[in-house]
């Protein structure tokens, strides 16, 4: 038997770097029959699939498509995926965000200090970094009413359904549970909006590209709301919990960063987003019998890109496994890779380096509390908690 088919969610769950190590070097395209789909573990190969024209996103068995219904951004290509991702990503564009982010961010950051303050909680993932970065994600796309408990809900109950690779059924009740509250506030929501255009995302998704008078239906585009507001909202405030931890794990690089913020953050965020990739794998499909540098893949074959497992290739980067903000700078694959490249990067790093920056003026020193975090997932992967001393 293969290695990869030996390996269980369970292992990857728990510590996935191991056995993408092992692929890596032995049998960096293979099945892994526990997640119902080929893994692709090489930086190289990756690279390639998300070009090559013998793979496509458009799959029936992704589990956004079973969870969020279609057309989905994250799915479709052509007109359609120009369509969806063009109302969404003009918001985001580096300029554009540079121009409101800390208006956006710092206010609600510092609100969710005051909160964590009082809260008696000492876990930052919790009751900061998840608040923070699913209130930026929500006001800035056009969710202005819905509170935070219910946006952590939302994202939590999102993820259920966009991991599902092994069908679970509890799985999918708790995501179409979330599913329905979602489309509950948002179909009222784009009726507005589609009677009384504004600048956010949701209104743009309605009526960008349209001719006068017509706007886009909600069927055509709740798909790509759910997915934008589980990306959106969950992966910032798990890549700078994946920092904080990094950072308090590596004392000495702490104290560097400290000293010399605007030098060091930016490089700091990525590093933590190589080390950790908060969304580990991209799924493309084989639409005929074809071949990765030399490796068979059949035709209807899925394959997940495992970018986390990129992250760590020993041929791009020198002690891969370790956390090292101070590390030669290179690109790295967290934010993906071809036409689906994430179109909320420059939002994601620019919210996190505000959040990070209010929360290391409000303490000075920051350690573990007693129990040190671990790290859970593998399609996403973020620390269990962030409990820190007060
Ligand atoms: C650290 C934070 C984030 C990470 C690590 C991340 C990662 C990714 C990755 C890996 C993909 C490609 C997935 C694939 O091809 O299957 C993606 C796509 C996407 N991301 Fe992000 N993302 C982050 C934040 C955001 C934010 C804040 C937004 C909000 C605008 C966002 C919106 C999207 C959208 C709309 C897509 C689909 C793009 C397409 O299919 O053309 N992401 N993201």
């Amino acid at each position: 038997m293969r290695y990869s088919e030996t390996i269980t969610i369970e292992d990857l769950d728990t510590d996935p770097f191991p056995h993408y190590a092992r692929l890596r070097a032995a049998d960096p395209i293979a099945p892994v029959p526990a997640a119902n789909c080929w893994f692709a573990t090489r930086w190289s190969d990756i690279e390639q699939i998300a070009r090559h024209p013998d793979f496509t996103a458009v799959s029936d068995e992704a589990p956004v498509n079973a969870a969020f219904g279609r057309p989905n951004v994250l799915t479709c290509e052509g007109e359609t995926h120009a369509a969806l991702r063009g109302g969404i990503e003009p918001h985001y564009r580096p300029r554009r965000v540079a121009e409101y982010i800390d208006s956006l961010v710092r206010p609600i950051a510092e609100a969710q200090l005051a909160a964590f303050r009082a809260s008696g909680s000492n876990d930052l993932l919790t009751e900061y970094f998840e608040p923070i970065s699913a209130l930026a994600l929500a006001r800035s796309f056009g969710f202005m009413e819905v509170d935070t408990p219910t946006l952590r809900r939302w994202f939590h109950g999102l993820s259920q359904g966009a991991i599902n690779f092994e069908r679970y059924p509890a799985r999918d009740a708790i995501c179409q549970e979330v599913v329905a509250e979602i489309e509950h506030v948002a179909l009222p929501l784009l009726e507005r909006l589609a009677k009384t255009p504004d600048h956010s995302p949701l209104s743009h998704m309605l009526h960008s590209g349209m001719e006068p008078g017509q706007v886009r239906s909600a069927e055509m585009i709740l798909p790509s709301v759910k997915v934008t507001l589980l990306g959106g909202m969950q992966e910032p405030g798990h890549g700078a919990a994946n920092l904080l931890v990094g950072l308090m794990q590596n004392p000495a690089q702490f104290t560097a960063l400290r000293a010399d913020l605007d030098a060091l953050l930016p490089q700091a965020i990525d590093e933590a987003l190589r080390w950790i990739a908060p969304i580990g794998t991209m799924m493309r499909t084989a639409t005929r019998d074809t071949q990765v540098n030399g490796v068979k893949v059949p035709e209807g074959t899925p394959v997940s890109c495992i970018f986390a497992s990129a992250n760590r290739d020993e041929t791009r980067w020198d002690n891969a496994d370790a956390f090292d903000i101070f590390r030669p700078q290179k690109a790295h694959m967290s934010f993906g890779q071809g036409a689906h490249f994430c179109a909320g990067k420059w939002f994601a790093k620019a919210q996190i380096e505000v959040a990070m920056r209010v929360l290391l003026d409000g303490f000075p020193h920051l350690a573990f509390a007693d129990d040190p975090p671990e790290f859970r997932g593998w399609e996403f992967r973020a620390p269990t908690h962030c409990r820190v001393a007060l």
